[in-house]
Protein backbone atom coordinates (compact mmCIF):
# COMPACT_ATOMS: atom_id res chain seq x y z
CA UNK A 1 0.00 0.00 0.00
CA UNK A 2 2.75 2.32 0.91
CA UNK A 3 4.05 1.96 -2.65
CA UNK A 4 0.80 2.38 -3.81
CA UNK A 5 1.01 5.87 -2.41
CA UNK A 6 4.25 6.58 -3.72
CA UNK A 7 3.22 6.23 -6.70
CA UNK A 8 -0.07 8.82 -6.52
CA UNK A 9 2.08 10.81 -4.84
CA UNK A 10 4.41 10.99 -7.88
CA UNK A 11 1.72 11.15 -10.37
CA UNK A 12 -0.08 13.91 -8.57
CA UNK A 13 3.68 15.69 -8.61
CA UNK A 14 3.46 15.25 -12.90
CA UNK A 15 0.03 16.48 -13.38
CA UNK A 16 -0.09 19.70 -15.05
CA UNK A 17 -2.78 21.42 -14.53
CA UNK A 18 -3.01 24.34 -17.49
CA UNK A 19 -6.42 24.35 -17.93
CA UNK A 20 -9.78 24.67 -15.79
CA UNK A 21 -10.96 21.31 -17.61
CA UNK A 22 -7.70 19.60 -16.22
CA UNK A 23 -8.46 21.28 -12.80
CA UNK A 24 -11.53 19.49 -12.47
CA UNK A 25 -10.02 16.52 -14.07
CA UNK A 26 -7.47 16.67 -10.94
CA UNK A 27 -10.17 16.95 -8.61
CA UNK A 28 -12.37 14.15 -9.89
CA UNK A 29 -9.49 11.62 -9.74
CA UNK A 30 -8.27 12.31 -6.56
CA UNK A 31 -10.44 14.57 -4.15
CA UNK A 32 -13.85 13.40 -5.57
CA UNK A 33 -15.50 11.19 -3.18
CA UNK A 34 -15.16 8.34 -6.18
CA UNK A 35 -11.17 9.51 -6.26
CA UNK A 36 -8.50 7.33 -5.92
CA UNK A 37 -7.38 8.80 -2.20
CA UNK A 38 -11.22 7.99 -0.77
CA UNK A 39 -10.89 4.66 -2.17
CA UNK A 40 -7.64 4.25 -0.29
CA UNK A 41 -8.96 5.42 2.66
CA UNK A 42 -12.02 2.87 2.69
CA UNK A 43 -9.14 0.36 2.38
CA UNK A 44 -7.50 1.10 5.56
CA UNK A 45 -9.99 -0.89 7.66
CA UNK A 46 -7.90 -4.10 5.82
CA UNK A 47 -4.60 -3.43 6.60
CA UNK A 48 -2.82 -5.05 9.47
CA UNK A 49 -3.38 -3.69 12.73
CA UNK A 50 0.82 -2.61 12.89
CA UNK A 51 0.79 -1.16 9.50
CA UNK A 52 -2.79 0.57 9.84
CA UNK A 53 -1.05 4.06 11.51
CA UNK A 54 2.24 4.26 9.41
CA UNK A 55 -0.21 4.06 6.39
CA UNK A 56 -3.04 6.18 7.57
CA UNK A 57 -0.28 9.05 8.25
CA UNK A 58 1.00 8.59 4.37
CA UNK A 59 -2.90 8.71 3.34
CA UNK A 60 -3.45 12.04 5.68
CA UNK A 61 -0.36 13.50 3.97
CA UNK A 62 -1.08 12.67 0.53
CA UNK A 63 -4.79 13.90 0.92
CA UNK A 64 -3.09 17.64 2.30
CA UNK A 65 -0.85 17.84 -0.72
CA UNK A 66 -3.57 16.76 -3.41
CA UNK A 67 -5.79 19.60 -2.11
CA UNK A 68 -2.94 21.77 -1.66
CA UNK A 69 -1.99 21.84 -5.37
CA UNK A 70 -5.94 21.75 -6.02
CA UNK A 71 -6.36 24.92 -4.08
CA UNK A 72 -2.90 26.74 -5.65
CA UNK A 73 -3.95 25.64 -8.90
CA UNK A 74 -7.31 26.68 -8.59
CA UNK A 75 -6.22 30.57 -7.16
CA UNK A 76 -3.90 30.50 -10.28
CA UNK A 77 -6.12 29.87 -12.65
CA UNK A 78 -8.96 32.12 -11.60
CA UNK A 79 -9.12 35.51 -12.22
CA UNK A 80 -6.45 38.01 -10.48
CA UNK A 81 -8.35 40.42 -8.11
CA UNK A 82 -5.08 42.26 -7.33
CA UNK A 83 -4.01 45.17 -10.08
CA UNK A 84 -0.54 44.79 -10.83
CA UNK A 85 1.72 45.04 -13.93
CA UNK A 86 4.23 42.20 -12.76
CA UNK A 87 4.34 39.27 -14.13
CA UNK A 88 1.93 36.26 -12.93
CA UNK A 89 3.97 33.85 -11.82
CA UNK A 90 0.82 31.47 -11.80
CA UNK A 91 0.06 31.09 -15.23
CA UNK A 92 0.65 28.11 -17.16
CA UNK A 93 3.46 28.39 -19.22
CA UNK A 94 2.91 28.40 -22.89
CA UNK A 95 4.54 25.99 -25.13
CA UNK A 96 5.55 27.25 -28.25
CA UNK A 97 5.96 24.44 -31.20
CA UNK A 98 9.76 24.27 -32.66
CA UNK A 99 10.14 24.97 -36.08
CA UNK A 100 12.03 22.57 -38.29
CA UNK A 101 14.34 22.65 -41.16
CA UNK A 102 12.48 21.57 -44.90
CA UNK A 103 14.57 18.44 -45.42
CA UNK A 104 15.78 19.60 -48.82
CA UNK A 105 17.50 22.39 -47.01
CA UNK A 106 19.18 19.65 -44.65
CA UNK A 107 20.10 17.50 -47.48
CA UNK A 108 21.17 20.51 -49.70
CA UNK A 109 23.69 21.73 -46.63
CA UNK A 110 24.77 18.46 -46.64
CA UNK A 111 25.91 18.34 -50.15
CA UNK A 112 27.78 22.00 -49.77
CA UNK A 113 29.53 20.95 -46.92
CA UNK A 114 30.87 17.86 -48.24
CA UNK A 115 32.33 19.55 -52.14
CA UNK A 116 33.46 22.69 -49.99
CA UNK A 117 35.59 20.15 -48.23
CA UNK A 118 36.99 19.31 -51.38
CA UNK A 119 37.56 22.77 -52.26
CA UNK A 120 34.78 23.53 -54.18
CA UNK A 121 32.87 27.04 -53.60
CA UNK A 122 29.54 28.20 -53.47
CA UNK A 123 28.25 30.26 -56.50
CA UNK A 124 24.72 30.98 -57.95
CA UNK A 125 22.66 33.21 -60.41
CA UNK A 126 18.77 33.80 -60.91
CA UNK A 127 16.04 32.44 -61.96
CA UNK A 128 14.85 34.56 -64.33
CA UNK A 129 17.21 33.65 -67.44
CA UNK A 130 17.54 34.40 -71.21
CA UNK A 131 18.23 32.05 -74.23
CA UNK A 132 21.78 32.79 -74.27
CA UNK A 133 22.53 31.32 -70.59
CA UNK A 134 19.95 28.36 -70.56
CA UNK A 135 20.66 26.94 -73.82
CA UNK A 136 22.92 28.59 -76.66
CA UNK A 137 25.85 29.36 -74.19
CA UNK A 138 25.92 25.41 -72.98
CA UNK A 139 25.67 24.49 -77.07
CA UNK A 140 22.20 23.08 -77.71
CA UNK A 141 21.67 23.65 -81.26
CA UNK A 142 18.44 26.03 -82.06
CA UNK A 143 16.45 23.32 -83.14
CA UNK A 144 16.73 21.04 -79.31
CA UNK A 145 13.60 19.82 -78.36
CA UNK A 146 14.61 21.00 -74.73
CA UNK A 147 14.02 24.70 -75.73
CA UNK A 148 10.18 24.07 -77.03
CA UNK A 149 7.45 25.42 -75.07
CA UNK A 150 6.44 22.20 -73.63
CA UNK A 151 9.82 21.98 -71.57
CA UNK A 152 10.39 25.55 -70.43
CA UNK A 153 8.33 28.07 -69.20
CA UNK A 154 8.69 31.44 -71.40
CA UNK A 155 8.22 34.83 -69.81
CA UNK A 156 8.84 36.37 -73.35
CA UNK A 157 9.52 35.47 -76.49
CA UNK A 158 11.65 37.64 -78.54
CA UNK A 159 13.86 38.55 -76.63
CA UNK A 160 13.77 35.22 -75.08
CA UNK A 161 13.25 35.62 -71.10
CA UNK A 162 12.78 32.55 -69.42
CA UNK A 163 12.14 30.47 -66.36
CA UNK A 164 15.78 28.55 -65.74
CA UNK A 165 14.94 24.94 -66.98
CA UNK A 166 18.47 23.54 -64.87
CA UNK A 167 21.17 24.92 -63.11
CA UNK A 168 23.39 24.75 -65.81
CA UNK A 169 22.83 28.14 -66.47
CA UNK A 170 25.08 29.53 -63.61
CA UNK A 171 28.09 27.69 -65.30
CA UNK A 172 27.83 30.45 -67.56
CA UNK A 173 27.36 33.24 -65.43
CA UNK A 174 30.33 31.45 -63.39
CA UNK A 175 32.73 31.52 -66.55
CA UNK A 176 31.63 34.93 -67.47
CA UNK A 177 32.95 36.62 -64.72
CA UNK A 178 35.96 34.20 -63.70
CA UNK A 179 38.87 32.87 -65.47
CA UNK A 180 40.20 29.41 -64.79
CA UNK A 181 40.80 27.70 -61.96
CA UNK A 182 36.78 27.53 -61.66
CA UNK A 183 35.74 24.94 -58.73
CA UNK A 184 32.55 25.39 -57.53
CA UNK A 185 29.06 24.17 -56.40
CA UNK A 186 25.82 26.31 -57.40
CA UNK A 187 22.35 24.64 -56.32
CA UNK A 188 19.48 26.71 -57.02
CA UNK A 189 15.86 26.05 -57.92
CA UNK A 190 14.47 25.22 -61.40
CA UNK A 191 11.72 25.13 -63.25
CA UNK A 192 9.75 22.98 -66.01
CA UNK A 193 6.78 22.46 -67.56
CA UNK A 194 5.64 19.18 -66.14
CA UNK A 195 2.11 17.93 -65.08
CA UNK A 196 2.80 17.54 -61.28
CA UNK A 197 2.43 14.29 -59.75
CA UNK A 198 4.62 11.92 -57.03
CA UNK A 199 7.38 11.42 -59.76
CA UNK A 200 7.40 14.86 -61.80
CA UNK A 201 7.15 18.56 -60.46
CA UNK A 202 7.16 22.06 -62.65
CA UNK A 203 9.89 23.18 -59.64
CA UNK A 204 12.30 21.38 -58.40
CA UNK A 205 16.27 22.30 -56.98
CA UNK A 206 19.72 21.35 -58.71
CA UNK A 207 23.49 21.21 -57.52
CA UNK A 208 25.21 21.76 -60.37
CA UNK A 209 29.54 21.42 -60.40
CA UNK A 210 32.18 22.74 -62.31
CA UNK A 211 35.72 22.09 -62.47
CA UNK A 212 37.78 24.04 -64.94
CA UNK A 213 41.76 23.55 -64.73
CA UNK A 214 44.63 22.71 -66.92
CA UNK A 215 44.51 18.84 -66.75
CA UNK A 216 41.53 18.33 -65.89
CA UNK A 217 40.43 14.82 -67.05
CA UNK A 218 37.21 12.35 -66.57
CA UNK A 219 39.27 10.27 -63.61
CA UNK A 220 38.55 13.78 -61.67
CA UNK A 221 34.98 13.16 -62.56
CA UNK A 222 34.82 10.07 -61.20
CA UNK A 223 37.09 10.70 -58.01
CA UNK A 224 35.46 13.71 -56.97
CA UNK A 225 31.51 12.24 -57.60
CA UNK A 226 32.83 8.90 -56.25
CA UNK A 227 33.77 10.59 -52.78
CA UNK A 228 30.74 12.32 -52.50
CA UNK A 229 28.52 9.35 -52.98
CA UNK A 230 30.42 7.49 -49.75
CA UNK A 231 30.29 10.62 -47.98
CA UNK A 232 26.92 11.32 -48.83
CA UNK A 233 24.94 7.67 -48.64
CA UNK A 234 27.74 5.35 -46.51
CA UNK A 235 30.95 4.18 -47.31
CA UNK A 236 29.42 0.61 -48.78
CA UNK A 237 27.20 2.56 -51.31
CA UNK A 238 27.87 1.49 -55.22
CA UNK A 239 28.32 4.41 -57.96
CA UNK A 240 28.25 3.29 -61.55
CA UNK A 241 28.62 6.21 -64.31
CA UNK A 242 26.59 5.53 -67.54
CA UNK A 243 27.45 6.68 -70.81
CA UNK A 244 24.48 9.36 -71.87
CA UNK A 245 24.29 12.74 -74.35
CA UNK A 246 24.13 16.30 -72.97
CA UNK A 247 24.56 19.01 -75.52
CA UNK A 248 27.30 21.04 -72.63
CA UNK A 249 29.87 17.92 -72.21
CA UNK A 250 31.39 15.37 -74.03
CA UNK A 251 31.49 12.41 -73.03
CA UNK A 252 28.56 12.57 -70.85
CA UNK A 253 27.71 10.49 -68.25
CA UNK A 254 24.69 9.44 -65.94
CA UNK A 255 25.47 8.97 -62.47
CA UNK A 256 23.88 5.91 -60.83
CA UNK A 257 24.07 4.72 -57.28
CA UNK A 258 22.89 1.41 -56.11
CA UNK A 259 19.43 0.80 -54.80
CA UNK A 260 19.39 2.32 -51.52
CA UNK A 261 15.72 0.75 -50.61
CA UNK A 262 16.99 -2.98 -51.98
CA UNK A 263 20.56 -2.64 -51.77
CA UNK A 264 20.95 -3.29 -55.25
CA UNK A 265 18.41 -6.30 -54.91
CA UNK A 266 15.72 -4.80 -57.03
CA UNK A 267 12.19 -3.01 -56.31
CA UNK A 268 9.83 -0.89 -57.67
CA UNK A 269 12.04 1.90 -56.57
CA UNK A 270 14.70 1.34 -59.23
CA UNK A 271 12.49 -0.69 -61.37
CA UNK A 272 14.24 -4.15 -60.63
CA UNK A 273 17.51 -2.78 -61.87
CA UNK A 274 19.32 -2.49 -58.22
CA UNK A 275 20.14 1.02 -59.55
CA UNK A 276 18.66 4.60 -59.25
CA UNK A 277 20.24 7.80 -60.66
CA UNK A 278 21.09 11.18 -59.27
CA UNK A 279 22.57 13.10 -61.64
CA UNK A 280 24.50 13.91 -65.10
CA UNK A 281 27.99 14.61 -65.61
CA UNK A 282 30.41 14.77 -67.94
CA UNK A 283 33.65 16.99 -69.69
CA UNK A 284 32.50 20.26 -70.81
CA UNK A 285 32.45 20.46 -74.17
CA UNK A 286 35.37 22.24 -76.00
CA UNK A 287 32.16 23.95 -77.82
CA UNK A 288 31.08 25.64 -74.49
CA UNK A 289 34.47 26.36 -73.48
CA UNK A 290 34.97 28.51 -76.66
CA UNK A 291 31.21 30.48 -76.44
CA UNK A 292 32.26 31.49 -72.74
CA UNK A 293 35.83 32.68 -74.10
CA UNK A 294 37.70 29.96 -72.06
CA UNK A 295 40.72 28.41 -74.42
CA UNK A 296 39.93 24.61 -74.57
CA UNK A 297 43.53 24.31 -75.83
CA UNK A 298 44.82 25.40 -72.28
CA UNK A 299 41.79 24.24 -70.41
CA UNK A 300 39.55 21.39 -69.63
CA UNK A 301 36.93 20.50 -67.53
CA UNK A 302 34.46 18.76 -65.87
CA UNK A 303 30.70 19.27 -64.43
CA UNK A 304 27.62 17.85 -62.90
CA UNK A 305 24.06 18.62 -62.09
CA UNK A 306 22.37 16.79 -59.67
CA UNK A 307 18.72 16.68 -58.72
CA UNK A 308 18.52 17.36 -54.57
CA UNK A 309 14.33 15.97 -54.49
CA UNK A 310 16.39 13.25 -56.29
CA UNK A 311 18.79 12.65 -53.43
CA UNK A 312 16.41 13.59 -50.54
CA UNK A 313 13.99 11.19 -51.63
CA UNK A 314 16.74 8.26 -51.62
CA UNK A 315 18.25 9.29 -48.30
CA UNK A 316 14.02 9.60 -46.15
CA UNK A 317 13.01 6.90 -48.09
CA UNK A 318 9.95 9.77 -49.64
CA UNK A 319 8.30 7.90 -52.42
CA UNK A 320 6.07 11.41 -53.63
CA UNK A 321 7.68 14.55 -54.68
CA UNK A 322 5.00 16.50 -53.57
CA UNK A 323 5.36 16.17 -50.20
CA UNK A 324 8.04 18.92 -50.78
CA UNK A 325 5.78 21.91 -51.55
CA UNK A 326 2.27 20.89 -49.70
CA UNK A 327 3.88 22.26 -46.26
CA UNK A 328 2.26 19.66 -44.23
CA UNK A 329 3.30 20.10 -40.45
CA UNK A 330 3.28 16.44 -40.47
CA UNK A 331 5.68 15.74 -43.09
CA UNK A 332 8.37 18.69 -42.49
CA UNK A 333 8.06 18.37 -38.77
CA UNK A 334 9.23 14.69 -38.78
CA UNK A 335 12.61 16.46 -39.48
CA UNK A 336 12.93 18.28 -36.43
CA UNK A 337 16.43 17.87 -34.32
CA UNK A 338 18.02 16.90 -37.38
CA UNK A 339 20.31 19.91 -38.34
N1 LIG B 1 21.58 20.15 -66.75
C1 LIG B 1 21.27 18.73 -66.78
C2 LIG B 1 19.78 18.54 -66.54
O1 LIG B 1 19.16 19.39 -66.02
C3 LIG B 1 22.06 17.99 -65.76
C4 LIG B 1 23.50 17.98 -66.06
C5 LIG B 1 24.03 16.96 -66.81
C6 LIG B 1 24.34 18.96 -65.59
C7 LIG B 1 25.36 16.91 -67.11
C8 LIG B 1 25.69 18.96 -65.91
C9 LIG B 1 26.20 17.89 -66.67
O2 LIG B 1 26.55 19.88 -65.49
O3 LIG B 1 27.52 17.87 -66.94
O4 LIG B 1 19.25 17.52 -66.84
Amino acid sequence: MLEKIKEIKAAIDAFVIDSPAKLEEFRISYLAKKGVITDLMTGLKDVVQEERKSIGLALNDLKTKAWEKFEQQQSGLGESTVETDAPDMNLPVQVFPLGSRHPLSIVRQEIIEIFEQMGFAMSDGPEIEDDWHNFSALNFPQNHPARDMQDTFFISKNPDVLLRTHTSTVQVRLMEKQKPPIRAIMPGRVYRNEAISARAHCLFHQIEGLYIDRNVGFKDLKQTLYHFVKEMFGKDQKIRFRPSFFPFTEPSAEIDISCLICNGAGCNICKHTGWVEIGGSGMVDPNVLTANNIDPEEFTGFAFGMGIERITMLRYGIKDLRLFTENDVRFVSQFSGLS
